[in-house]
């Protein structure tokens, strides 16, 4: 039988969370501050408790998603004695301080914690291969990992609850710097050819396949960066540098913003006049260590 779960919270994000544990069978209890909020949810067999404090009494998992830290804390620190013995997961976003002092109220409290991340909007909840990350004890984690796959592919990135939190923000950079990169070769082959250009749609079909070879560059890279050796394999710094110079000339030529190949010029020129002009793209990491002075 599906394992009984407790939602706080049914914003846009609280609202789907509870949605796909009910889609996935699972007995789900609601809770929400301004009342009004669950009726679409009871329809489709979920329970209103009258409390936060009945709510998280009627289930061994308990799910809170609020809109702050603050709100989070206002809500659960009165309710410590329900929730000891069960197991807490906060999808509230915030930083790694506000998951590690929540991590120690829960365990003054005795309440099993976990502190996740939903990796995407509300209508994709429920979605099996959407990434949930979560920090915290494996045990919590491997307790109800059944239950929270109902929400996506749960991953378990360690002991510390902060360790979502990291993730997320390391994991937005990324796609924010991918979702530029893809928009500024959109904008320059859509720039390009005497009827106008390709299509975004076209030139997407392609770069999603170059996506995968660029997670293959990851792949190699990432042992070098943890073993702080760099060897190029054929494709040296000096050599992105000249492309990237292509790509600020091509730019400028169609009349197309250079500022994001410029920002990458600029930090591979500075690698390359340090000397590291022979080694691999990866080397660039060092020069990220350290902010910049200016
Ligand atoms: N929406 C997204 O695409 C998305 C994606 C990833 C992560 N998230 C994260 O998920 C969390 C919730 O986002 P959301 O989109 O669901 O926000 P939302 O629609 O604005 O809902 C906010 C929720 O927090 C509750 N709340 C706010 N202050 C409260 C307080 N002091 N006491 C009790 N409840 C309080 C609200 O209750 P009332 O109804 O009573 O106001 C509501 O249930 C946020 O941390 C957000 O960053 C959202």
């Amino acid at each position: 039988m599906a394992a009984r779960v407790s939602v706080l919270g049914l914003g846009a994000m609280g609202g789907a969370l509870a949605a796909a544990f009910v889609s996935a069978g699972h007995p789900t209890t609601v809770w929400n501050r301004t009342p009004g909020r669950a009726g679409e949810l009871v329809g489709k067999g979920a329970e209103e408790a009258p409390s936060a404090a009945a709510a998280a009494a009627a289930s061994p998992l308990v799910v809170v998603c609020l809109a702050t830290y603050d709100a989070v804390r206002e809500v659960l620190h009165p309710l410590g004695g329900e929730l000891a013995g069960r197991t807490l997961v906060n999808l509230t976003s915030g930083s790694p301080p506000s998951a590690r002092e929540t991590a120690a109220w829960a365990e003054e409290h005795g309440v099993g914690y976990l502190d996740g991340v939903v990796m995407t909007t509300p209508p994709g909840i429920g979605t099996p291969d959407v990434l949930q990350l979560y920090g915290g004890p494996r045990a919590a984690f491997d307790a109800h990992r059944g239950t929270l796959a109902a929400l996506g592919e749960p991953v378990h990135l360690g002991d510390d609850a902060a360790l979502s939190s990291v993730y997320d923000m390391a994991l937005l950079g990324l796609m924010w710097s991918a979702l530029t990169g893809w928009l500024h070769g959109a904008v320059l082959i859509g720039a390009d050819g005497p009827g106008g250009g390709v299509t975004a749609t076209a030139f997407t079909e392609v770069a999603r396949r170059w996506m995968r070879t660029v997670g293959t560059f990851m792949t190699t890279y990432a042992p070098q960066i943890d073993a702080g050796s760099y060897p190029a394999e054929g494709f040296p710094l000096d050599l992105h540098l000249m492309t990237m110079n292509f790509l600020s000339h091509a730019s400028e030529l169609r009349g197309v913003s250079s500022a994001l190949p410029d920002l990458l010029t600029a930090l591979t020129s500075r690698a390359v006049e340090e000397g590291h002009g022979e080694d691999s793209y990866a080397r660039l990491v060092e020069f990220l260590r350290v902010r910049d002075k200016d």
